[in-house]
Parts: structure tokens; C-alpha cells; sequence
């Protein structure tokens, strides 16, 4: 589909890039030829990925143990990629946090949880990339992922409906105050890509994921692949026209009215305890690993 040096010489920033979409597209943008960077909170997991995909491509990727809710960290880290490496061409606003639960049981720190992450993180990654941009008078394409909540909202999913919300809003704003400096800004809203992170989280038990399937049109979740192609298309300069869009990818799953989790408002007290305890398992295992 695409010219194998197509991003040849260019160098990526994914945020979440050692697990999942993140991943899916490193190894799509490295195929292609581009010099990758990618940070999370989980050291190993980061190695681990980064030696996978070094193999699988020949190509070069550098990792960052960095939690993008700390705006410093942000910018320490962008810095040393700009110092080490020069300057980056593109960025992936990918790294999120999300879980399913009534909205009635939600703490303050719960909210805080998914908006730290995903609005303020997403934020402050984008800003410290795009302030560096503009004062070296260079372009560059960010592309953010979101979901197509950003269109309907969502029940059960509200912290993250918000957030996402909000960077489909920076997308569309700063697409337009970029614009003049050269700087892309577009979003992908996938559809189910199944994860780790998402299914234990969103779909955490098999009668949620039969539910999910099969109100998707196109009767299946989707494959790494698509996403990774469509994230290569919209980062290559071949499109630089194209700006301030956010492009589904779901197998018509929002257009059936079904991109949310609405269909959730019938389960019982004993169904809700059963998902979180289920969600918690798979926080206490992650948070075990993080070094940051
Ligand atoms: C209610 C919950 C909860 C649940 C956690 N909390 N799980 N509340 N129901 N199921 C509450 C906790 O009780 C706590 O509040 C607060 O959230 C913070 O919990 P921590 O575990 O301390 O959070 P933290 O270490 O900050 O971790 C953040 C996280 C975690 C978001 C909770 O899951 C994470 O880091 N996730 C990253 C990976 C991820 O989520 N990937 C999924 C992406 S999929 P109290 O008050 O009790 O202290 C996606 C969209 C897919 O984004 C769309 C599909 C169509
Ligand atoms: P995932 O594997 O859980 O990816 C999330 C990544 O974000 C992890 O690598 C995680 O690494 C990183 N991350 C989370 N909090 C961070 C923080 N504070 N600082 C730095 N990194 C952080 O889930 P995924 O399914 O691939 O999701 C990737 C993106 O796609 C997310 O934006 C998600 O909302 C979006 N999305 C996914 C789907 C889907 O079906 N999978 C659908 C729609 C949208 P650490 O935990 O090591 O920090």
C-alpha cells in the first residue's frame, strides 16, 4: 500500500508505544522507514517492545520511561529527544487510561484517573512537541487517537468520553492556529481493536465482548493492520492537505448507534461488582511493573 521509504528519515514520537495501537503503528511507521521513540510508565514493557520491533524492522527505535500526566516529565523528555536525536516530524497522542463503571460510582480520583491521562497528558505531549516546532520555524503532523464518543458520548465510559471529547477539540483548534506554521493536527477514532488494555477493561468479561461484535456492521473487531495504514496515510506529507479531521475506523459500529456502551444500562448490581473486581486485577498487575 504504501512506498517502503516513505518516512524515511523522519523521526516519531508514539506516547503508549510498547503495548497495543501504540505498538501496531510503531512497527508500521518503522517499516516504513522512520526513526521511532516511544515513552510509557512500564520500563521492561517498553524494552521489550522496542527489541521486538528492532528485529522484526532493522530499524531504529528509542524508548522513555515517562508518565505524560507529570507536564515536567513531558517536557524533559522532548528536550532529550530534540538534544540526543534532533528534532521529531511526528507525534502520536496514543497513551490513555480508561475502565468501564457506572458513572454514580466514580470517585474524584477515579475521573481524575482517565482525565489526567488523556486530556491534560495528551496536552501537555502536544504542546511541548508543537512550541518547539513553531520556534524552529518547521512543520510537523500530529495525529491524536480518540474514539467516536467524541461524536455521541458514551454511557459508562464518561471520564473518557470527556477527555477524548477534549482532544477532538484541540484537533479542530489548533489545526487551525498551526495551520499558518506548517503543523498538521488530525485524530483517529477506532473502532474495537482488541487489546490487552482495552478488552480487560471495556469488555472484561465474554458475554461484554459477544454483545460489543456483534452490533459492528462488518460483524468483527478490527485488525492492527487497518489502524496502522490508516495512521501511515494520515502522518505522510502525501496527504498534507488533509487537517483538523477525525477519521473513524470501526466497521460502521457508530453509525449503528453502537459505539458506546449504552447497551450496558440493563446489568445488575452483581454484574457491575463482577467487572470491577475484574477491571482491578488487571490495574493491580500493570501497576506492578511501572517504574515511573
Ligand atoms: C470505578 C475505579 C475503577 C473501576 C479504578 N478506579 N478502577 N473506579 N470503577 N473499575 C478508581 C480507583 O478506585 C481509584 O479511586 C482511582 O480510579 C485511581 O485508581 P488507580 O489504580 O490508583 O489509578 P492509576 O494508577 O492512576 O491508573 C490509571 C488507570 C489504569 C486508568 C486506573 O487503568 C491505567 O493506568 N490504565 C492505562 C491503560 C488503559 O487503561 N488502557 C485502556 C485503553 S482503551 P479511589 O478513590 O478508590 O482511590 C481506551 C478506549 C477504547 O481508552 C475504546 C473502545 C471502543
Ligand atoms: P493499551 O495497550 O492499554 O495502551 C495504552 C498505553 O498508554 C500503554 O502503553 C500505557 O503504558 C500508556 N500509558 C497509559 N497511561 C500513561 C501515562 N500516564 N504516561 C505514559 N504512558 C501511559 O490500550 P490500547 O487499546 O492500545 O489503546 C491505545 C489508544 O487507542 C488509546 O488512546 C485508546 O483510548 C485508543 N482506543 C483504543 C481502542 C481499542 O479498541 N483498543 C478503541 C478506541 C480507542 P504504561 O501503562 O506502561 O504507562
Amino acid at each position: 500500500m504504501f512506498r517502503t521509504d516513505l518516512f524515511k528519515g523522519k523521526r516519531i514520537l508514539i506516547t503508549g508505544g510498547g503495548t497495543g495501537l501504540g505498538k501496531a503503528m510503531a512497527r508500521r511507521f518503522m517499516e516504513l522507514g522512520a526513526e521511532l521513540h516511544i515513552c510509557g510508565r512500564r520500563e521492561g514493557v517498553l524494552q521489550e517492545a522496542a527489541k521486538e520491533l528492532a528485529d522484526a524492522t532493522g530499524g531504529k527505535i528509542y524508548t522513555y520511561p515517562c508518565d505524560i500526566r507529570v507536564a515536567q516529565a513531558v517536557d524533559d523528555m522532548i528536550g532529550t529527544i530534540w538534544q540526543q536525536h534532533g528534532p521529531l516530524d511526528g507525534l502520536v497522542n496514543n497513551a490513555a487510561g480508561n475502565f468501564i463503571s457506572r458513572t454514580e460510582d466514580l470517585s474524584p480520583r477515579g475521573f481524575d484517573a482517565i482525565a489526567n491521562i488523556v486530556l491534560h497528558g495528551s496536552f501537555y505531549v502536544t504542546q511541548a512537541v508543537g512550541k518547539r516546532w513553531i520556534a524552529e520555524q518547521r512543520g510537523g503532523s500530529i495525529i491524536s487517537i480518540v474514539t467516536t464518543w467524541v461524536w455521541t458520548g458514551s454511557a459508562f465510559v464518561v471520564p473518557s468520553a470527556m477527555s477524548k471529547a477534549g482532544i477532538a477539540a484541540m484537533t479542530q483548534s489548533l489545526a487551525v492556529e498551526w495551520g499558518p506554521k506548517g503543523i498538521r493536527v488530525n485524530a483517529i477514532a477506532p473502532g474495537p481493536f482488541p487489546t490487552e488494555g482495552m478488552t480487560k477493561r471495556l469488555a472484561p468479561t465474554e458475554a461484554l465482548e459477544k454483545r460489543m461484535i456483534s452490533a459492528i456492521p462488518m460483524r468483527r473487531v478490527g485488525n492492527m493492520p487497518e489502524l496502522a495504514n490508516l495512521a501511515a496515510f494520515l502522518m505522510s506529507d502525501e496527504v498534507g492537505y488533509i487537517t483538523g479531521e477525525v477519521i473513524a475506523i470501526d466497521g460502521g459500529q457508530w453509525l449503528n448507534g453502537a459505539g458506546g456502551f449504552g447497551a450496558l444500562t440493563d446489568l445488575s448490581d452483581a454484574e457491575w461488582q463482577e467487572i470491577r473486581a475484574a477491571i482491578a486485577a488487571t490495574n493491580a498487575k500493570d501497576k506492578a511493573q511501572r517504574t515511573v
